[in-house]
């Protein structure tokens, strides 16, 4: 699958040579090295953000996303009575910039950073470094899963986390259900299917042709921290691009610098992501007892919690440029044609909790 003129990435090459000793991959296993192998995983080994990387992140297209969610959990802090020790915490903070946003927003509230124990959830030690800069000044510390949590209520962000996650994809033939895998074609890597697989329970109505993907860890996460939010109290947000109803289709993707690339063509230099299934997450929250919010889309939600007077009072006494500048990010934020739609937003939160905008 390596483009024509191309050499195969370093992790191509162990991996093709995994396959060769062991045998093909699912597409969950392809997907955690590719993302997290310990010395050519892209998270591990690439800086994937901004204008030179490959993606650009919503805190990273305006500083008033993180600002916006800094109130709001600043709101969610005083809705649970302003406890005077609460944990903040982020999965997968990237560059760090959404926390230092909200922090800098939720100045407004006296005692509230005081109070928070501030843990970042990140698996790759290059992005812990670049975190740490990005948060000088404030007490961070980090975990390395969400298992690894302190007690105490939660105020939870997850912003383009449960993309990240590996899934595994099932193929409903005229035979039954076969799951698709990464194996070797011609000595490179190609994918191909597994028959005789079993997926109780789900996808029965499927027709032939349709694809199933299972996201177990993204929903076993969901599960701790719904049972967490439900025994601690507090509130979860995630943020990503995905489907509010569960569907069938094949949404792995890869993207490398700024463009669709084939998802076996670069191994660990290509980010590798798939469609969130919210309708799942939702579902699995509500199962440990924690009350899951309708799912909004991010354009809805940011213009809720007040992204177009933010935008104004930012730009106001500023350039022309300046301006056009906040504009165009607004609208790349919440216009329907950038993020606004495809982007959705889930509110997780535990016993009586209702926040706002979500109730
Ligand atoms: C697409 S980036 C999102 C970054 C950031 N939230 C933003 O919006 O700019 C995904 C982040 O999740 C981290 N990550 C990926 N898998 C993870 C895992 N299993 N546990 C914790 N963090 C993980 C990555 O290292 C990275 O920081």
């Amino acid at each position: 699958m390596t483009p024509p003129g191309e050499k195969m990435t370093p992790l191509g090459e162990k991996l093709i040579r995994r396959i060769e000793n062991f045998g093909p991959i699912t597409i969950a296993d392809y997907m955690a090295a590719c993302l997290g192998d310990p010395e050519h995983g892209y998270y591990m080994a690439r800086e994937p953000f901004g204008v030179a990387g490959d993606f650009i992140t919503a805190p990273e297209v305006s500083q008033i996303f993180g600002e916006l969610i800094g109130l709001w959990a600043v709101e969610c802090w005083r809705r649970m009575g302003s406890p005077d020790a609460f944990v903040l915490a982020e999965i997968g903070p990237g560059r760090g910039t959404l926390m230092a946003d909200a922090l800098r927003a939720a100045r407004i509230a006296p005692g509230f950073e005081q109070a928070a124990t501030i843990v970042l959830v990140e698996t790759s030690p290059r992005l812990r470094a670049v975190q740490n800069d990005t948060l000088a000044g404030h007490a961070v510390r980090w975990a390395e899963r969400v298992d690894d949590l302190p007690d105490g209520p939660t105020i939870l962000l997850a912003n383009e986390f449960f993309d990240a996650l590996p899934i595994r994809q099932f193929l409903r033939t005229p035979e039954g259900w076969a799951e698709r895998m990464v194996g070797l074609r011609d000595g490179e890597l190609a994918f191909g299917l597994r028959p005789g697989a079993r997926i109780d329970g789900v996808g029965d109505a499927a027709p032939a042709g349709a694809v199933v993907e299972i996201a177990s860890i993204s929903t076993a996460i969901m599960a701790t921290l719904a049972e967490r939010l439900q025994r601690f109290g507090g509130a979860m947000l995630a943020i990503d691009y995905g489907h509010a109803e569960t569907g069938y289709g094949d949404t792995l993707q890869a993207v490398r610098g700024h463009r669709f690339d084939h998802p076996l063509a670069h191994p660990g230099e290509a980010d590798l992501t798939v469609h969130v299934d919210f309708a799942a997450l939702a579902k699995v929250a509500a199962a440990q007892h924690a009350r899951a919010s309708e799912i909004w889309t991010q354009g809805d939600f940011l213009i809720a919690l007040g992204l177009l007077e933010r935008a104004g009072r930012l730009g106001a006494g500023k350039d022309s440029a300046t301006q056009d500048a906040i504009r165009a990010a607004v609208e790349r934020l919440a216009g329907p044609d950038a993020m606004g739609t495809l982007f959705k937003v889930l509110c997780v939160t535990g016993g009586d909790l209702v926040l706002p905008p979500f109730g």
